[in-house]
């Protein structure tokens, strides 16, 4: 029970990190000139915290550990890591340049990898 609704917290957090993820890059390749509103950048940190929150408190309830028993959950921690650096890319890139564009690919890429992992635990 305490599983389910950790759970379900946890992929409703990482609905809400891509939403805004999305948000925020297509009002920039939108708007150029328009800066973001305050509250755009502030509340994507309330929701990456609760994000890292939910993933250690199901790490504690499943006591999957990355590479020792969930090879994928380690896998899918390095990805995070490589997602946090390529939103940090995208978001300080200027609008419409290749690296913005290369950083959003990449960071989308990097979500579905996980997704893909968390679902399927291939290994
Ligand atoms: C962008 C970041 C993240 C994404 C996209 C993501 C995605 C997901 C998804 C979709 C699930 C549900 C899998 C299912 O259908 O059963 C899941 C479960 C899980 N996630 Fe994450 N997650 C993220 C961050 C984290 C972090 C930071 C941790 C650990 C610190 C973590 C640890 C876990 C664990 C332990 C499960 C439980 C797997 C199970 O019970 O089958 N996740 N994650």
């Amino acid at each position: 029970m305490q599983y389910l609704i950790v759970k379900h917290s946890h992929m409703l957090f990482v609905a809400i990190t891509v939403l805004l993820f999305n948000l925020r890059f297509w009002l920039r390749a939108a708007k150029p000139e328009k800066p973001l509103s305050k509250i755009l950048k502030i509340i994507p940190h309330f929701n990456d915290t609760l994000l890292l929150f939910t993933g250690l408190w199901l790490m504690k309830i499943t006591r999957f550990t990355p590479f020792g028993n969930a090879d994928w959950l380690g896998v899918k921690l390095l990805l995070l890591l490589a997602y946090i650096g390529f939103g940090m890319m995208t978001v300080r890139a200027a609008p419409r340049t290749g690296r913005a564009w290369a950083g959003y690919a990449l960071s989308m890429l990097c979500v579905a990898a996980m997704v893909y992992l968390a679902r399927y635990k291939p290994f």
